[in-house]
């Protein structure tokens, strides 16, 4: 099949977040069996022009009431030269720093104008090419309006007549909302703002919208699938859902092995595999040296890597006197390594906590390396999402014998299998509500598994070890979506 991707976010270009592994990991290893695979992006200033082939020729793009001329460059996309990546250069809208925003909690003004740049230019990037695809896969809501252009407007010329579209949603709690007033910036009739599914409480949404005017649409987890179609997951767009509940699907996300495997990995220490753990403990060690722990190889120590936003259930950890990581530091024989950025509260009372605990550190900050350190370093990985479509670092913790202590939600109740305390089973702890006792009890258990079950730890981490997270199956669950979507939306 001939696939077009479109996206805001591809590893290794811009990311901020799993969307950006993601849509990677799924294009790559789509063209690895065979399928004709084409990702569309903006060049962001960070992306070195020097770096990437351009294509000759100016290409016009209508956009607003206007149109805008960019220039179009390409590369292989890194581990999978069979991929190619189109970027959209357009200094005025995509020459800046950050994706979405100068900082990650704020937005550019003009998103409007520069994700409708986006969208039009995936379809004239085909044109360009002369290649136009079976399918085009756009993702959240920075590419939903591609599924409105392709019903409304492309599909109506012959050369997309038998293109489909699936639109993935990778987070319901980012929507793309804007005035009602952006609306002719993405260069649409006003009978659209109606017509295609754009109006939510008098404001433009572009999630909404791409849901909306999809062939089908998926989500990146079989219990995030469900859940966004209930009043508490949908964000206000569950009844949408529910009745588009036909065309709805959740395939979970895989793991980019040749990039998160502890036999393989060239960012940490010492290698090590389920038959050989002692390049753990040195992974423990140099972690515990790096955020200046005591260095003990007795202690459980329970790491943490993400964005630090009220999504991945920070306040039940972290706010003052109501969190729950104090009571767990100064009441357990623990130690707690966090690595993260985000919302500015909970930066500032990371640094206040580890002011108090001896036995807390963390690292306000971006770094690839320290976050495969943790990974491989610590003994558990807390994740207490409020909601979690899929996630990936409790993944990438079971790959590396890390065991996660998880909230029971999203991909993590469809990735983490609960300790059983008879039988020794499971890859993690879970816990159902959000509570920070409920986070202080699980930890709890997990330190006492620790100290008084050793040989089920041990078996826990073969088992989290051989956990299979291939993008091939995930691949095939998507090829099975472009089918369903081709016969829907061309027949
Ligand atoms: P989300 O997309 O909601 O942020 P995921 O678990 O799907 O959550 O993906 C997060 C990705 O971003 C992972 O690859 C994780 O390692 C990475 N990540 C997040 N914060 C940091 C950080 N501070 N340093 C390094 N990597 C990070
Ligand atoms: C989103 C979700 C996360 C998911 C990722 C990739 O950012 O928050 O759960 O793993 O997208 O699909």
């Amino acid at each position: 099949m001939k696939i077009l991707m479109v996206s805001a976010e591809v590893v290794p270009f811009a990311k901020t977040g799993g969307l950006a592994d993601a849509v990677s990991a799924l294009a790559g290893n789509l063209s690895e069996q065979g399928h004709d695979v084409k990702i569309v992006m903006p060049r962001y200033y960070k992306i070195d022009r020097k770096k990437l082939t351009p294509l000759p020729g100016a290409m016009g793009v209508p956009v607003g009431g206007g149109q805008e001329w960019t220039e179009v460059y390409s590369a292989p996309l890194p581990g999978f030269p069979k991929a190619t990546v189109y970027f959209i250069d357009h200094e005025q809208c995509f020459g800046r720093d950050g994706v979405y925003g100068p900082t990650p909690s704020s937005d550019f003004p003009d998103n409007t104008y520069r994700f409708s740049l986006l969208a039009h230019g995936a379809f004239q990037v085909c044109n360009k090419l002369g290649w136009f695809p079976d399918i085009v896969h756009a993702h959240d809501w920075s590419a939903g309006l591609a599924t409105v252009l392709l019903k409304h407007v492309c599909r109506w010329q012959e050369k997309f007549r038998h293109t489909a579209s699936v639109y993935t949603i990778h987070n319901m709690g980012y929507q793309g909302v804007f005035g009602k007033d952006k609306f002719p910036d993405l260069g649409l009739d006003w009978g659209l703002y109606y017509g295609a599914g754009f109006e939510r409480n008098g404001a433009l949404n572009f999630l909404q919208a791409g849901i909306s005017c999809a062939d089908m649409v998926t989500t990146v987890s079989p219990t995030y699938a469900h859940e966004i179609q209930t009043p508490e997951g949908g964000f206000g767009l569950d009844g949408l859902l529910r009745v588009r509940s036909d065309v709805v699907r959740g395939i979970v996300n895989g793991v980019d092995k040749s990039v998160w495997n502890p036999a393989t990995d060239s960012l940490i220490p010492a290698r090590f595999g389920a038959g050989d753990m002692a390049g753990k403990a040195a992974c423990k060690a140099a972690l515990q040296k790096e955020f200046g722990l005591p260095v003990r190889p007795d202690v459980p120590l329970v790491g943490m890597v993400g964005r630090l936003v009220s999504q991945k259930g920070i306040a039940e950890v972290f706010a003052p006197s109501y969190g729950s990581v104090y009571s767990i530091c100064s009441t357990m024989d623990v130690q707690f390594a966090v690595i993260g950025t985000g919302e500015r509260w909970c930066e500032d009372e990371i640094r206040e906590l580890q002011s108090k605990l001896p036995n807390f550190r963390a690292k306000i900050g971006y770094s690839e390396r320290v976050s495969h350190l943790v990974e491989a370093g610590a003994d558990f990985f807390l994740m207490p999402s409020q909601y979690e479509p899929c996630g990936l670092n409790q993944m990438y913790s079971e790959l590396y014998g890390t065991l996660p202590i998880v909230r029971r939600t999203g991909g993590l109740a469809d990735t983490v299998e609960n300790y059983n305390e008879q039988t020794g089973e499971g890859t993690g702890f879970m816990f159902d509500s959000l509570t920070p006792g409920a986070i202080y009890d699980t930890v709890g258990w997990a330190v006492w598994a620790y100290y008084n079950r050793k040989e089920h730890i041990r078996a826990m981490q073969e088992r989290a070890m051989a956990m299979d997270f291939s993008w091939k199956a995930s691949c095939d669950g998507y090829v099975e979506v472009y089918k369903e979507a081709l016969s829907r939306g061309c027949s």
